[in-house]
């Protein structure tokens, strides 16, 4: 899968997907990110890519033209799929990730300052994408959220497919408590049954301590689950024992 980001600040997002997993999928080749940088398209020798707003108003906007021609040759070779990571867009989510990881190639448009004249969004924009209901001074953090949880979902990333299929928010749930090594710290012991080695019953368990975590910590997710009757008694049976 390629990803193209548009940014002014290729540097920032470049730095922290060249680490661990992302890093080395790039690496393999199994994804690849290329920057196209905005200031580059500027058409004057000050690299200046934005100005003052029409109607007045605080700040600076990007203009309409260097957006223009950095999308122009980012869509030279196929036309991909464009996102303009912004506040006004659909919250991220993991279903809107998943649906993500099948296109061949997606652009990632961001923008600094006040944002980017409208104009230009409505000529190239596919979707509108915001990571969360608050303003950051750029879109390179939403850049790098997308590129990241997108790109775990491709083959090869990860070890296995098992690796994030049961992870929290891949079937509306969350995932189950975990541990690891040693067996008790500080007088808390890790639950018996997982060390018993009856992997359906640690399947079983797994199962209904990810409902009672999802209860407890998104109750807005759990309303949306369509419990049986098995998985409520175990549950209630649970929340009794702990
Ligand atoms: C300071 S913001 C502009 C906010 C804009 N004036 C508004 O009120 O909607 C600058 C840039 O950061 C990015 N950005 C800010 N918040 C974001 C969010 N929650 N999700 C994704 N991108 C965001 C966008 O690319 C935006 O153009």
């Amino acid at each position: 899968m390629r990803f193209s980001v548009m940014t002014l600040f290729p540097e920032q997002i470049n730095a922290f997907l060249s680490e661990s997993i992302i890093g080395r999928a790039r690496e393999k080749g199994i994804i690849s990110v290329d920057f196209y940088n905005i200031r580059d398209y500027s058409g004057n020798e000050y690299g200046k890519i934005d100005d003052s707003l029409y109607g007045g108003g605080t700040g600076m906007l990007m203009e309409c033209e260097p957006v223009y021609r950095c999308y122009q040759d980012a869509s030279k070779e196929s036309k991909p799929y464009v996102i303009y990571v912004s506040p006004k867009g659909n919250v991220l989510d993991q279903k809107k990730v998943k649906e993500l990881s099948k296109k061949d190639h997606v652009a990632i448009l961001c923008g600094h300052y006040e944002g980017i004249d409208s104009r230009v969004l409505d000529e190239i924009v596919d979707e509108e994408i915001s990571i969360g209901d608050y303003v950051l001074t750029g879109g390179e953090i939403a850049a790098v959220t997308i590129i990241d949880s997108v790109s775990r979902m491709i083959d090869g990333v990860l070890p296995n497919e098992d690796a994030y299929t049961n992870e929290s928010h891949m079937n509306g749930t969350l995932e189950a408590p975990q541990f690891t090594k040693p067996r008790v710290w500080h007088d808390r012991e890790v639950p018996e049954v997982l060390l018993n080695g009856n992997q359906a019953e640690i399947d079983d368990y797994n199962r209904t301590m990810s409902l009672i975590e999802t209860m407890e910590k998104r109750p807005d997710m759990f309303d949306k689950l369509e419990l049986s009757e098995e998985d409520w008694k175990k549950v209630l049976a649970r929340k009794r024992q702990n």
